[in-house]
C-alpha cells in the first residue's frame, strides 16, 4: 500500500540498486518515475537516449517495484520550446511565460499537441509491456503554478474554433453573451476577443466560455495522452495526479480518461494556501487541519470513480508554502493511515531522498539529501510498512450516508462573479465539509448529473447553473437535499432565469429570490428558529411558497423549502453552519457523534479509524479489546483502529 517517487536522473548511476532494495525493505512495493525526464530522454530533436531509463526499470523491476511511468509533458525541453516558442503560455497581463521551471506550454498549441502527442507515443511503445510496468501517470499535476488559463494568440485561435462550434453563428453568441450590452457585438467569429486586458470587467458569459474552454481542452489533452498509451500498453491502468485546491478545470471530466484518480497531498502546504484565520492557521500549523486531507481523498475518490491514489504524500517540510514548519512527528504516520482509511490503494511519498540540488534542495525527502539515511519521516514511513504488514488487508470502503454536489462550473462562475468579495466556492464546500465531519459523518463526493440515489442527506453547498442532467439526478435523490445561497441562480448563458433565482430548483422549493446582499466584514444578520445564529458576507430576500424553518430578525425567509428539500438563503459558518448541519442531519435520520476539533472518524467495512490531529490524548468510548491498533486512550497525533461491534 506504500508507494514513492523516485528520479534516478538525479543520482549517480551505482546508488540504484541499493536505493531500491532500501525501497523494499522499507515496505514500498510502487515506484513513480519519468514524469520530468524529456531532456534526459530526447536530449536533441530526435536524438534518444533510453539506456539510463532502460537500466533504472530493469533495476528497479528486478528488486520487485512495481513501476508507474509518468509521461514527460510537464517539462517540454528547451530546444523544443527554441523551435516552437508558440507553446510558451501567456499570462492574463499578455506575458509570456518563459522557460526555467515548468508547466510553459499552453494546451491551446497545436505544435504542442503534436509534440505531446509524438513524445508519449515513443515512450508508451518502448515501454508499454515492460514486465515492471502497471500504470502511467498522464503529465503531472495539471493546472498547477496556474496553467490552465492562458491568454496568448495561440489561446484565441482556438477559443474561436471552440466558440464557432458552439454557437455556429455570431448572432447566437450575441444572442447568449447579450453581447448588445455595452455595444460588444461581433460580426463573425474573427472579432471575438480574448476577455482580459479591457478597461473595466469583460462580459461574465465570455469569461465563462473562455474558462470552460480550457477546461475542456485540459480534458481534451488527457484524453489524447489515454489513448495513445492504452493502444501500446495494454492492461495496465491510467491515472493522472491531480492538485490540491485546484479548482481551474473540470476535474469530473479528466477523471472520465482514466482507470483511477490520483492526487499529490501536501497537507501543511496547503494550511497556507487556504483562507483560514490566522488562528486557525497557527493552531493547524504543524500538523494541519483535520479536514484538507480527508476533503481531498473523498473529492478524489469520487473522480476516479471508487479508486484513488495519493501520488505523493508529504514527507516533512516541504518548500513552496510561505512558512514551511517541520510536521509534528506522528503526523507522516497519521496521513498515511488516513489515506488508506478513505479508501487510497496506495500512499506514494515526495520523494525518496531530499535533493540537494536546484528548485526543491529544501523540500524534505524519505532520505536525508544526497545519502542513504532516513529522514524523521522516513523513519515513520518505515513504522507505517511495519503495522501495515501486520495489520493485512483492510476491508472494502462503503458507500457514505453523506453526498457532497462538488460543481467546477460554479466555482468559476463565482470567481467571474463574486458580487461579495469573500463569496469563495471552495471555501463554502469545505466549511461545509468540515461541519458534517465534526458531526462524525463520512462523506462521499458526487459530480452534478451523478447519482444521489441512497445517501441519506445530500449537500449543495452552491450549484450556480443547474444543467437538465443535474436538476434529474436532484429530482431522483432519495434523502434531504440542502442547497446553499445562489443555487440555480444563473443560466448557462449567465443569464439570471426568466422566474428569477432558483431558476429550475424553484418549484421544488417552493421559493424565489428577489434581491440578494453582499455583507461586508463587521455586518451580519440574525437568524432564528430551527436553525440559529448569525449569517454574514451574504443574504438572500426569499418569498416562501412552501415551509419556513427559520427567519431574518427582519423576519424574511433564512431557512426554507418544501418536503424533503432545503434552501438557506444565506453565508452559513460559525455557529449558524453547526446549527444548521446539526439540523439537517437530524431530519436526514443519521446518527451523529460530535466530535472535539482536532478528532475525525472515517470508516472502511467494519473497520472504524479515528484520528487525532491535536496535542491532548482523547478517550475513546470503546472496549479494549476491540482495537487492532492503538487503545482506548487516543495519543496526540495518532491513530487508532478498532472493529466495529
Ligand atoms: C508537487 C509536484 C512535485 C513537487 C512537489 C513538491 O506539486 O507534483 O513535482 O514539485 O509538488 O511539494
Amino acid at each position: 500500500m506504500l508507494g514513492v517517487c523516485y528520479y534516478p536522473e538525479h543520482w549517480p548511476e551505482h546508488f540504484w540498486q541499493r536505493d531500491a532494495e532500501r525501497m523494499r525493505a522499507l515496505g514500498i512495493s510502487h515506484v513513480r518515475i519519468g514524469e520530468f525526464a524529456w531532456s534526459r530522454l530526447e536530449p536533441a530533436r530526435d536524438r534518444f537516449d533510453f539506456g539510463w531509463l532502460d537500466r533504472a526499470m530493469e533495476i528497479l523491476h528486478g528488486a520487485g517495484l512495481k513501476i508507474v511511468l509518468g509521461t514527460p509533458t510537464a517539462t517540454p525541453p528547451k530546444w523544443l520550446m527554441d523551435e516552437h516558442p508558440e507553446i510558451a503560455p501567456v499570462d492574463e497581463q499578455g506575458r509570456p511565460r518563459g522557460f526555467g521551471s515548468r508547466r510553459h506550454y499552453t494546451f491551446s498549441s497545436e505544435v504542442w499537441w503534436k509534440e505531446s502527442a509524438r513524445i508519449v507515443e515513443i515512450v508508451a511503445r518502448r515501454y508499454g509491456t515492460h514486465p515492471g510496468l502497471v500504470g502511467w501517470q498522464t503529465d503531472n499535476e495539471y493546472g498547477c503554478h496556474d496553467t490552465t488559463l492562458s491568454w496568448g494568440p495561440e489561446d484565441l485561435k482556438a477559443f474561436r474554433r471552440w466558440l464557432r462550434l458552439r454557437y455556429q453563428a455570431p448572432e447566437q453568441l450575441n444572442e447568449a453573451w447579450g453581447s448588445v450590452f455595452w455595444s460588444m457585438e461581433v460580426a463573425s467569429f474573427d472579432e471575438v476577443v480574448l476577455p482580459n486586458l479591457t478597461v473595466t470587467e469583460p462580459n461574465p458569459a465570455a469569461r465563462l466560455d473562455f474558462w470552460r474552454f480550457h477546461s475542456d481542452q485540459v480534458a481534451a489533452y488527457d484524453r489524447m495522452q489515454c489513448d495513445i498509451i492504452r493502444a501500446h500498453s495494454p492492461e495496465r491502468w491510467i491515472t493522472h495526479n491531480f492538485m490540491g485546491f485546484v479548482n481551474d478545470f473540470d476535474h469530473w471530466k479528466v477523471g472520465d480518461n482514466l482507470d483511477l484518480a490520483a492526487w499529490d497531498s501536501y497537507p501543511i502546504g496547503f494550511v497556507e494556501k487556504f483562507p483560514f484565520s490566522e488562528e486557525e492557521r497557527t493552531r493547524w500549523a504543524e500538523t494541519s487541519h483535520p479536514d484538507i486531507a480527508a476533503f481531498h481523498h473523498d473529492l478524489y475518490r469520487g473522480v476516479g470513480k471508487g479508486r484513488f491514489w495519493v501520488m505523493e504524500q508529504q514527507p516533512g517540510p516541504v518548500n513552496w508554502a510561505p512558512w514551511n514548519p517541520v510536521p509534528k512527528p506522528g503526523m507522516v504516520r497519521l496521513w498515511t493511515f488516513e489515506a488508506l482509511a478513505h479508501g487510497a490503494e496506495v500512499v506514494s511519498y515526495f520523494r525518496w531522498r531530499q535533493a540537494p540540488f536546484a528548485q526543491e534542495q529544501m523540500h524534505a525527502g524519505l532520505n536525508l539529501p544526497g545519502l542513504d539515511e532516513l529522514s524523521p519521516g522516513g523513519r515513520e514511513a518505515e513504522r507505517t510498512g511495519r503495522e501495515l504488514a501486520a495489520l493485512g488487508a483492510f476491508p472494502e470502503s462503503g458507500k457514505a450516508p453523506v453526498a457532497i454536489l462538488y460543481d467546477y462550473e460554479t466555482y468559476w462562475s463565482t470567481v467571474i462573479q463574486p458580487q461579495g468579495r469573500d463569496f469563495r466556492y471552495e471555501e463554502l464546500a469545505f466549511r461545509w465539509y468540515e461541519a458534517i465531519r465534526r458531526l462524525g459523518q463520512d462523506v462521499d463526493f458526487v459530480r452534478p448529473g451523478g447519482s444521489l440515489k441512497g445517501y441519506a442527506l445530500v449537500l449543495v453547498p452552491c450549484l450556480m447553473q443547474v444543467s437538465e442532467a443535474a436538476r434529474a439526478a436532484l429530482d431522483e435523490a432519495d434523502g434531504l437535499v440542502l442547497f446553499g445561497a445562489r443555487s440555480g441562480s444563473r443560466d448557462r448563458n449567465f443569464w439570471i432565469p426568466e422566474t428569477l433565482p432558483p431558476g429550475p430548483l424553484g418549484e421544488t422549493l417552493g421559493l424565489r429570490i428577489t434581491q440578494v446582499s453582499s455583507l461586508r466584514p463587521g455586518l451580519s444578520e440574525r437568524v432564528e428558529g430551527a436553525v440559529e445564529g448569525s449569517a454574514t458576507r451574504w443574504r438572500e430576500y426569499a418569498e416562501a411558497e412552501g415551509t419556513v424553518f427559520a427567519r431574518f430578525a427582519d423576519g424574511a425567509p433564512a431557512l426554507l423549502g418544501k418536503d424533503r428539500r432545503l434552501y438557506v438563503a444565506a453565508w452559513a459558518e460559525g455557529a449558524l453552519l453547526e446549527s444548521l448541519m446539526r439540523h439537517v442531519a437530524e431530519k436526514a435520520g443519521l446518527t451523529l457523534t460530535a466530535l472535539p476539533a482536532p478528532i475525525r472518524l472515517r470508516r472502511r467495512g467494519d473497520w472504524v479509524f479515528a484520528f487525532n490531529y491535536g496535542p491532548e490524548s482523547h478517550g475513546l468510548p470503546v472496549e479494549a479489546d476491540r482495537f487492532l491498533m492503538g487503545g482506548p486512550t487516543l495519543e496526540p497525533h495518532s491513530l487508532a483502529i478498532w472493529r466495529e461491534s
